[in-house]
This record gives structure tokens, sequence and C-alpha cells, in this order.
């Protein structure tokens, strides 16, 4: 089967318009911060594959370790006839849960959600000439925004792999978690992937790598704005920054001003003095007994948890209770 046309739920004008009240409001906020949605255009969502491969960048290989020993155990206990992904991307690791689902029997649909066009044009056609049998529908979307438009009905497997649960704040992650349980039917099933409290050591260097990939990826967000915003920053003027944070136990992306800049944008003035920073990304490492807390607390009964042999790495399978 070739993938159904794209269902847009994110129109070019709405997009647009909530690119521009993030703008507004996180660079008039002190400290200044933008959400990192807005990296994952084309070339973002393609710097994003590349760091999937870097070889301090581990939590894509240790998640794909998880998957590869579990996903029978998933398709078996979930049974499930429609399969969504938020935020799929390439959805790469998803084939492991599809070829899973393949043996099993059962899937009649997948459904990949993601904000980037790109990244959804490629995934679906991909998938849909790899896996005949299934029914591809793409969804460009906010999983932040669009989860009470999920295709309802059938048996239903939500997943939301990579730890992008992480780059979400504590209150838009509980939010976010009560928004999935409300979009569910009690029966249906959630997947996340959640990188785990590790050392530092490990952690800074896989947001921080010796090739200047994350870096890039860091700066695209400054890309994005002056093609769609109209804006001139001068990404080269900003240095990347990857923080540890332990009391929050996340990691901030930051974008520092190497020397005093100024940029217009949206008819502002926004001036950046030596050394002031942006944040562009968090990205929350969890702890076992902390997600399946989160999961309770909004109606989901664990009774699974994973992690790859290392340890690195969790993946949680939650019931809608
Ligand atoms: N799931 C893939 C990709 C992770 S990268 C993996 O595990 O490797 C994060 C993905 O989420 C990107 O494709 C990005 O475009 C998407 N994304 C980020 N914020 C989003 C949002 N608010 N709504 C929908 N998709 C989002
Ligand atoms: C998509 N998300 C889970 C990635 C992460 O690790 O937080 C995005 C990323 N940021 C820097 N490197 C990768």
């Amino acid at each position: 089967m070739s993938a159904e046309p794209l269902e847009i739920h994110l129109e070019e004008q709405d997009l647009s318009r909530s690119l521009r009240d993030d703008v507004r409001t996180g660079l008039t906020a002190q400290p200044r911060w933008l959400p990192p949605k807005w990296f994952y255009d084309a070339r973002g969502s393609e710097l994003f594959e590349q760091i999937t491969r870097l070889p301090e960048y581990y939590p894509t290989r240790a998640e794909r370790a998880v998957l590869a020993e579990r996903a029978d155990t998933i398709a078996e206990v979930t049974g499930a006839k429609t399969l969504i992904e938020l935020g799929a991307g390439s959805s790469e690791k998803t084939r492991l849960l599809l070829d899973a689902f393949t043996r099993h029997g059962g899937l009649g649909t997948f459904v990949p959600l993601d904000v980037s066009v790109s990244a959804l044009r490629q995934s679906t056609a991909e998938i849909a000439a790899d896996y005949p049998g299934l029914r591809v529908r793409g969804i460009v979307g906010d999983f932040t925004r669009h989860l009470d438009r999920l295709p309802a009905g059938g048996r239903r497997l939500v997943i939301f792999l990579g730890g992008t649960i992480g780059n979400l704040l504590p209150a838009e992650r509980a939010e976010f978690l009560a928004a999935m349980r409300a979009a569910l039917e009690a029966g249906d099933w959630l997947l996340i992937g959640t990188d785990l409290v590790k050392d530092p050591a490990v952690i800074v260097p896989a947001y921080d790598d010796a090739a200047g990939v994350t870096a890039e990826f860091n700066r695209n967000v400054l890309r994005v704005i002056n093609r769609e915003l109209g804006a001139d920053f001068d990404p080269e003027a900003f240095a990347h920054v990857a923080l540890w944070d332990p009391d929050r136990e996340w990691i901030e992306m930051r974008l520092r001003a190497r020397w005093p800049v100024r940029v217009r944008v949206l008819g502002l003035d926004v001036g950046f003095d030596a050394g002031e920073e942006l944040r562009t990304e968090v990205s929350a490492k969890f702890r076992p007994e902390g997600i399946a807390a989160e999961l309770r607390a909004a109606g989901f009964a664990v009774p699974d948890f994973w992690t790859d042999p290392d340890g690195l790495f969790g993946v949680t399978l939650a019931r809608a209770d």
C-alpha cells in the first residue's frame, strides 16, 4: 500500500503564528528561552538523524537494544490494531515493532505524528513501501496540542520514543500525560522511552560531541527564525553550551553570545550582552520510580519497565486504566 497523503493538523499559517508567539514570549523573557520543537525543519531533522549515529550519543543505540529484545512481547501483550507514534521523526527504531507486529499479526494501521513535514514525508513513503500490508497515515501535528485528534477505535498502542518526553518541562509533562490519558480508552497502551539518570560524564558528551553536530543542531533554531520570521541572527555569534543541572537532573542546551549581539525580529530589537544565554532545550533524565509515579498519577497502570543491558535507557509499557 502506498502512504496516504499527510493529514495536516498544523497549517503553515498556524505554525508561523505559534513560532511568532514563542519567539516573542521567549526572547523578551529573562532568562531568554525557546521551545525545542523549532529545531526540526528539514535540516534540523537531518542533523538529529546525524546525532543518533554519533559515538557519544548513546540514547538511540540503548533504546534500540531494549526494543530489539522486547518487541515481540510488546506486540503480544498489547495486541494492538493501530500503532500511533508521537514525535516519530524517521521511525527508524519503530521498524523493530512493526517487524514484531508483522510476525504476530493483527496490526492494521500505523499513524506517525510529527511537526516535521520533511521527516514524515520520507518516513511514511519508506514504511509504506517496506510494509505493504500496513495502512500508513502520517499526521502533521503538535503532540502538545493535538492529542484529541488521534484516530479512535480498535486496540491502540501509542509510542513516544527517543526520550522526547524529557524535552517537556515538568508541568508540560504532567499536562501531556493527562491529555494522553484523556485521548485513550481504558485498555489502550502507551510505550514511553526515557533516558535515565547516570554519571554526567556520560551524559554531557552526548550533548556536546567532538564533531560539533549537536552545536549545529542547536544553532539551527536561529536559522529557522531567520528564514521564517525574517530575523537577522548571526548563528556563528553564538556558542553551543550543554550544561548538566544536578538538582533538576536535566541537561540544558543553551546558545551563549560570544560578543554583544543585536537582533531585529518581529519589530523587536533584542540585545544580548557578551556571555548572555538563550535556553533552547531541556532534556530531562529519569529514575524508574519517577516515571512510574508520573504515569500512575495520570491514570495509567505500569506493568513493565525494561532497560538495555548497560542500564542507560528505560522503556516503560503502561496501560490506560
Ligand atoms: N522518535 C524519534 C525522533 C526523536 S527527535 C527517535 O526516537 O529517534 C524528536 C522528534 O519529535 C522530531 O522528529 C521532532 O520534529 C518531533 N517533535 C518535537 N516537538 C514536537 C511537538 N511538539 N509535536 C510533534 N512533534 C514534535
Ligand atoms: C529528541 N530528543 C529526545 C533529543 C534529546 O536527547 O533530548 C534531542 C537532542 N538534543 C540534543 N541532542 C539530541
